[in-house]
């Protein structure tokens, strides 16, 4: 089947001061209807460029290459109109802070209607757009809807906003709704109910969502399939259940050991040592090299191809973790 969203050999870079920095270096990924991607690596791997490039959002200094493909259609080559009728419709992105969409200085009300006038060209009454307002506040769970219609942002938690700005991306009916982090701003029980109502979401309306996060217990227990980004780079990418239960590449390896678990009582986390390098300063080789415990002489030469674990798990790396669970243990000690 077509996937909703495509990216092919996608390469961003920003020019700056000190001259062309590569962010995004060729990565290839594809979003099918009503699944749930996740989106995973440290800070600083690229990820949220990824996503804006999507969204057609990349800041004015960014130089694109490769393709955008929104069912099939090339995005990056589309005027900017065609682009900003897909964003807020069939495209939407919420982000780790609410107030980055809302305004604070109007009510809910008044920017959920605006949202659904957007979505709506046919004049809509006051009172119909009031009914889908409350309606849209209903879907994602805010209690007391009428009473929220009048109140300003600051009058409502952090979690009750998100809610918010994800009615008024509903309200344009997304296929596809990017989440960048969207609960890390919140507590632990509120960021539980945000991902139970992105779970609902897709399975009441089908829509696929990509799920940008640190986390990668909220990958497990949400996601379809996981895509762990490095340095601008997807390195390794498949089902969750695969991924997270037998990781190949060293670095996916690294931020599962650095999780800690439930149903263990190893406490001994382990870190992964060193830091993201920023993107103007990579070597030559695999960027993971001068972090990685398993890197051999060819890992700081050549850059490794993405190759098949299996037909639907990939990874990129020379010196794999083996598939064999007891391999696997020899070669992590
Ligand atoms: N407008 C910009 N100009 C220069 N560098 C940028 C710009 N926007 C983002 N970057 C750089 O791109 C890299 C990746 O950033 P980002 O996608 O935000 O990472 P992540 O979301 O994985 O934490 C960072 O090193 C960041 O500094
Ligand atoms: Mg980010």
């Amino acid at each position: 089947m077509q996937p909703l969203l495509e990216m092919r050999n996608l390469q961003v870079g920003f020019a700056t001061e000190l001259g062309p920095v590569p962010v995004v270096r060729g990565v290839d990924l594809q979003i099918g209807r009503g699944e749930i991607v996740g989106l995973v690596g440290e800070s600083g791997s690229g990820k949220s460029v990824t996503c804006m490039a999507a969204m057609g959002l990349l800041d004015d200094n960014a130089r694109l290459q490769g393709e955008i493909r929104w069912q099939g259609k090339r995005l990056a080559t589309q005027n900017d109109k065609a682009m900003s009728v897909l964003r807020g419709s069939e495209l939407a992105m919420i982000f780790q802070d609410p107030m980055s969409t809302l305004n604070p200085v109007q009510t809910i009300g008044k920017q959920l209607y605006e949202a659904i006038c957007i979505n709506h060209p046919e004049r809509m009454s006051r009172r119909k757009l009031q009914t889908r307002a409350l309606d849209l506040l209903r879907d994602v769970g805010v209690p007391a809807p009428e009473q929220r219609l009048k109140a300003y942002p600051h009058q409502l938690s952090g979690g009750l906003n998100q809610r918010v700005v994800i009615a008024m991306m509903l309200a344009g009916n997304p296929s596809l709704l990017i989440a960048d982090e969207p609960t890390t701003a919140l507590d632990v029980t509120v960021q539980a109910q945000i991902i139970e109502l992105l779970q609902e979401l897709r399975s009441k309306r089908g829509m696929s969502i990509i799920l940008v996060t640190h986390d990668l217990g909220v990958v497990a227990e949400t996601c379809d399939r996981v895509v762990v980004m490095y340095c601008g780079e997807i390195v390794e990418h498949g089902p969750v259940s695969k991924v997270f239960s037998n990781p190949r590449h060293p670095y996916t390896h690294g931020l599962l050991a650095s999780l800690p678990r439930i149903d263990s009582s190893d406490t001994n986390l382990e870190p992964i040592p060193g830091v993201v390098p920023h993107p103007d300063q990579l070597s030559e080789g695999c960027a993971f090299a001068p972090r990685c415990p398993h890197a051999a002489a060819c890992c700081y030469s050549g850059s490794p191809m993405m190759q098949c674990s299996d037909s639907e798990h990939l990874f990129a790396c020379f010196s794999p973790f083996p598939v064999n669970a007891e391999s696997r243990q020899a070669h992590a000690s």
